[in-house]
């Protein structure tokens, strides 16, 4: 046991995600009941750069748990190592180094410990931040909690949010699979997850689509036809297809929506969806649609799993602190609450393997992955 200490840093970084608000809530009443103040760092590292910081009282954190989004606010554009402060001439970012800035401002509300919900993006940045204050002298660590919709942060198997998006998806799935019942049109359903195929291959079992497309498995056009067409000839009137954003074809790339250069990770994926829709349907004629999820799958209230989940990680981040364990992500290994060293998660993906279980099992199931 280490001395306890008399004040945290909260911050929540990176796309929103469900649950979050029960990581501040377990980690704010973990706190106030050990006698430990909890400042609150707006909108993710933005709030840093900015110097907005406000106490968190039990107030502020009743009523939560349930809430979707985060009560601090987030930001996946701000890194006080990479800032866009300004724009040149041709509207491209002007970028300028924070982090002494950034020190500063800790200093001054006498944070040197902070409690960060973040991805992998996020947890870069606590690495580097770490290092840049023990360059300066100045004590900074970080206890990290992981968060991501798309459960792709390396060093823990699960990560809060994405069971409610898993959820989301799913039904999604459901409802449109009785519409394409109704028509007999294959159905395409774009789900997030950037580089990782989990909602995908989730949502998509649990829905009982007849072709998951994932990033990890480059399809073919003619795989995915041929799956639509043979169920037409076998009197099965309609498919359903759950393609992640991050899908692409053989030989092709990524479909991009959008780039935003003062983001750390400047591609956003999307429309791959319509790409597989409109060429079912011109390679096979039959009538197909698409929908895209978005961001609904980030919205709103966290399911029961990730209620428990957030408040069991964000607890555990507590009991970390107690116990002098710093610069560590608390982490789910084996079904155990665990940690591991933020530097080895930080921007790293956990993807889904080619041996991963649930593959098989949809294999087994006569899912098509594209291939
Ligand atoms: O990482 C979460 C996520 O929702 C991804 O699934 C998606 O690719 C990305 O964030 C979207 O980012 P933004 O909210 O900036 O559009």
């Amino acid at each position: 046991m280490t001395t306890l200490l008399a004040r945290i840093g909260l911050i929540t970084a990176g796309g929103d995600c469900p649950g979050l608000n029960a990581v501040i809530r377990a980690v704010t009443k973990s706190a106030i009941d050990l006698g430990i103040e909890v400042l609150g760092i707006e909108d993710g590292f933005l709030g840093m750069i900015e110097d907005r910081v406000r106490p968190l009282l039990f107030n502020d954190v009743s009523n939560i748990l349930t809430v979707g989004g985060t009560v601090l606010g987030s930001s996946n554009k701000a890194n006080p190592m990479r800032y866009a402060a300004s724009k040149d001439s041709g509207g491209k970012p002007i970028f300028e180094h924070r982090a002494d800035h950034c020190l500063g401002v800790l200093a001054r509300h006498g944070i040197d410990t902070i409690v960060l919900a973040g991805g992998d993006g996020s947890m870069s940045i606590a690495a580097e931040l770490i290092d840049h204050a023990a360059l300066r002298g100045q004590p900074l660590r970080f206890i990290g909690v992981p968060k991501t919709i798309d459960n792709d942060l390396f060093g823990t198997d699960i990560t809060f949010g994405f069971q409610t998006a898993v959820s989301i998806a799913t039904e999604a799935l459901d409802r449109v699979h009785t519409t394409a019942a109704s028509h007999h049109r294959a159905m395409v359903v774009e789900v997030m997850g950037r580089n990782a195929g989990w909602i995908a291959l989730h949502a998509g079992v649990a829905s009982g689509a007849d072709v998951i497309l994932i990033p990890e498995i480059d399809f073919d056009f003619d795989s995915v036809c041929r799956v639509v067409v043979e169920r037409s000839t076998h009197g099965k009137r309609c498919s359903i297809i759950c393609v992640a954003e991050g899908a692409k074809p053989r030989g092709g790339a990524a479909v991009v929506a959008r780039t935003d250069l003062t983001s750390p990770d400047p591609v956003r994926y999307g429309g791959v969806g319509k790409l597989v829709a409109d060429t079912i349907e011109a390679r096979t004629g039959i009538e197909s649609r698409y929908v895209a999820l978005g961001h609904v799958q980030r919205g709103g209230m966290p399911v029961a799993a990730d209620r428990v989940l957030a408040t069991q990680l964000g607890h555990h981040a507590m009991t970390l602190l107690r116990a002098g364990r710093f610069n560590r992500m608390v982490a789910v290994r084996d079904g155990q609450l665990t940690d591991v060293e933020i530097r080895l998660c930080a921007g790293k993906q956990r993807t889904v393997g080619p041996d991963d279980p649930l593959i098989a099992a949809a294999c087994g199931v006569g899912v098509v992955f594209g291939e």
